[in-house]
């Protein structure tokens, strides 16, 4: 009943309306209704003097529990580019659901400027925080200091920036990409006896994944002189680019050479595949197939023969992101980079695993 009144009129105004009904009642009142209101005037005056000149912050609320407006998280993605990320914006989605985070998402269709655009929108909204998943590496430094200057804290969700200043970000979480692409080289290596001649289809020009694969691949090649890469361009992570690019490969004079295909993600392996098919190749067989991120269609062509690996790139980051949104707010330390556990898949464990793969 208290709480009823103070809800509709605000403490101040209900104080002094007790008072006045209090005085206007001493006389007629029995004996129980005044102690009754007394009682409530007392808890009042104790709520009013308590609050005074102490209102907590969200992030104060957020720390000691008692926060109980929505946390509003202001994402932006990079696209559906791929099965991969499809799985991301899904995890992302339904774990702020679960938790009744208010997410703001923002497809940017692969395009820098597109994110950029959402988080000036972000910082204008005044959410509580910003998480994004960067198309490139490079750019992002004004907009970041302009979100720094609101003071909106952010997560760097899947993939890294490139920014001298790294206070402009609170943590990163995702893949080490650069382990993948050392996997991927490892895993050939043993199956072709260290002799290949390697066709390359590489993620979107710039990207992390990108530059950092090809990176960790040529680090163990260059322990093999026989393993060489011969032919090397952009699938843009796409199916359709990927089998594209294949096409052009495989027309090349110097095709029949090839031995071995190493592409920067499972969707251009399986547009790769195609082109091989309709080319007469045999994939996996004539072509050794490495990929990466362990998507249930790359499980599907290996558990037929026609990939011969797969290594994984977690993209189910949803209720990490969400641990480190609602640890920011609640003013805890964040690491700098937490990474997401992932293993290497061969043909022979396909079957077995394809019902466990929940991407
Ligand atoms: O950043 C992760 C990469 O982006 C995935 O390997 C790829 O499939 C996606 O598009």
């Amino acid at each position: 009943m208290a709480k009823c009144f103070l809800v509709v009129l605000g403490e101040r105004q209900c104080l002094s309306l007790l008072i006045k009904y209090l005085m206007n009642t001493r006389k007629r009142a029995s004996q129980r209704v005044r102690g009754n209101l007394l009682s409530l005037s007392l808890a009042m005056i104790c709520g009013v003097v308590s609050s005074c000149g102490q209102k907590k912050t969200d992030v104060e609320k957020a720390a000691d529990g008692s926060r109980t407006k929505k946390i509003v998280v202001g994402f932006s993605q990079i696209g559906a580019e791929s099965g991969w990320r499809t799985a991301n914006t899904e995890s992302i989605k339904s774990e702020a659901a679960k938790r009744g985070i208010d997410l703001q998402f923002s497809d940017a269709q692969q395009k820098q400027e597109n994110q950029i655009k959402a988080l000036r929108s972000f910082i204008a909204q005044g959410v509580d925080v910003i998480a994004f998943s960067p198309v490139v590496e490079t750019g992002w430094e004004p907009v970041m200091q302009e979100i720094k200057k609101a003071g909106i804290p952010v997560i760097l969700s899947d993939r890294a920036v490139d920014v001298a200043d790294n206070s402009l970000y609170v943590t990163f979480i995702g893949s080490d990409f650069t382990e993948e692409g050392r996997r991927a080289a490892n895993w050939l290596a043993k199956a072709c006896g260290g002799k290949a001649v390697i066709a390359e289809l590489v993620g979107t020009p710039g990207s992390a994944p990108a530059i950092d694969r090809k990176k960790g691949f040529e680090e163990v090649l260059a322990k093999y002189p026989d393993m060489k890469i011969v032919k090397s361009q952009s699938g843009d992570f796409t199916r359709a680019k990927g089998k594209e690019v294949m096409e052009s490969f495989l027309k090349s004079p110097d095709a029949k050479q090839i031995t071995a295909l190493f592409a920067h993600n499972d969707d251009m392996a399986l547009g790769a595949i195609q082109a091989m098919e309709e080319a007469g190749v045999r994939p996996g067989k004539d072509v050794l197939i490495v990929s990466i991120d362990g998507v249930r269609g790359a499980f599907e062509a290996m558990a037929s023969g026609k990939l011969n690996c797969t290594v994984e790139c977690n993209p189910l980051i949803g209720p990490q992101l969400f641990d480190a949104a609602e640890a920011v707010m609640a003013k805890k330390t964040l690491p700098k980079r937490t990474a997401v556990q992932e293993g290497v898949f061969e043909q022979a464990q396909a079957a077995a695993e394809l019902p466990n793969r929940k991407y």
